[in-house]
């Protein structure tokens, strides 16, 4: 039996996870294998039942379940509390308190939709980039992390920080995944200027060149990285890359295929996993049937693939996806002309009868 703790969030967060776990129910069906689901509250909801965005009680819940289903958190109604009580801390709490050091983001171009990406067709075509971003260190977790006054000028402090042990087991992360595809790293840094940035570079072409020899390695700085995403985004494969770059380039990297809502991710640690959308909880469109559940459905679908090593049932997930777009069915999100749209449910169910 595999349990499963499902902690839906705020906004839509609680719509499109209901999507995912009609999916894993029917996952189950289909494997002939127990499921327990344990839902959980975190974020906003948290605040306000339990005054703080990370209860104990969901943290210990989460850290006995190994596998974590997530919504997404957040909301304007939480957004002038003080820092250690906002709804994201919450995710950087699980995120730490779990040690998914590794955030694992596809950005794949469904060919159903190229007309919904904002650039040109023959560039977005078949885009298939992943990024594996570093989730635990550098500046989201580095101290100090403060705002001083001094002489009555104040002033914010951040840190980026990261150890050569850090560096290297997300290295591993990005090598091993590039090998399972079209075996080449682009790892994206600031190495001519930051000092983070350089000893993650000789770490990573040091692991490249002893344990990697036949995955490509090319080192890339962030902004230039930034405008080659657009220029030509097939040329990457996948992107290795620290924390607050990946969580910019990854929103750069799924607008090109047309919609956030399209986007699943992965945070994997050594025991622990967790699986959510990329995108936020979109308060604007909460509770009315607007949401692309499809983010979430793939990352019940990246859950079994890397939790459960469920591959085939993985790959028919994604498939299935794929046909109901095909047939034309779309979220408010990514309608276009002659296409027929349907809500939130509508879309689970559509894929759950494909699958
Ligand atoms: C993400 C989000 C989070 C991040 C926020 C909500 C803390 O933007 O998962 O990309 O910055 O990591
Ligand atoms: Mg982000």
């Amino acid at each position: 039996m595999f349990k499963i703790a499902v902690i839906p969030g705020d906004g839509i967060g609680t719509e499109v996870t209901s999507q995912a776990v009609r999916i894993l129910k029917k996952s189950s069906q289909i494997l002939n294998e127990k499921f327990e689901f344990v839902e959980l509250k975190a974020g906003g909801i948290a605040i306000d039942s339990f005054g703080k965005p990370l209860p104990d009680e969901t943290l210990s819940a989460a850290l006995s379940c190994d596998i974590v289903l997530l919504g997404a958190v957040g909301g304007p109604k939480w957004d002038n509390l003080p820092y250690e009580s906002k709804p994201e801390q919450a995710l950087l709490g699980l995120r730490k308190s779990l040690e998914l050091y590794a955030n694992i983001r596809p950005a794949v171009m469904f060919d159903a939709l190229v007309e919904s990406s904002a650039l040109k067709q023959d560039i977005v075509k078949g885009i298939d980039i992943v990024v594996v971003r570093e989730l635990t260190g550098g500046i989201y977790f580095g101290k100090p992390a403060t705002i001083t006054k001094e002489d009555g000028i104040r002033r914010g402090v951040n840190t980026m920080t990261y150890t050569e042990l850090e560096i290297e087991r997300i290295a591993h992360t990005a090598f091993r995944l590039a090998k399972s595809r079209n075996k080449h790293v682009t790892s994206v840094d600031k190495a001519n200027i930051l000092h983070t940035s350089m000893l993650w570079r000789e770490v990573v072409s040091g692991i490249a060149k002893v344990n990697y020899p036949d995955v490509r390695l090319d080192h890339m700085y962030v902004d230039n990285a930034s405008m080659q995403l657009i220029r030509n985004p097939k040329q990457f494969d996948v992107i290795l890359t620290e924390n607050m770059f990946g969580d910019i380039l990854s929103d750069e990297a799924s607008m090109l295929t047309g919609s956030i809502g399209m986007l699943p991710s992965a945070s994997i640690g050594t025991k622990h996993a967790l699986y959510e959308p990329v995108h936020g909880s979109a308060p604007d469109i909460a509770g009315k049937g607007l949401a692309n559940p499809v983010a979430s459905i793939l990352s019940a679908a990246m859950l079994l693939e890397y939790s459960l090593k469920q591959e085939e049932l993985a790959r028919k997930i994604f498939r299935a996806v794929e046909i109901v777009l095909n047939e034309g069915y779309r979220t408010a999100d990514i309608v276009s002309k002659g296409t027929t749209t349907l809500t939130t449910e509508q879309m689970g169910q559509r894929i759950e009868a494909a699958i």
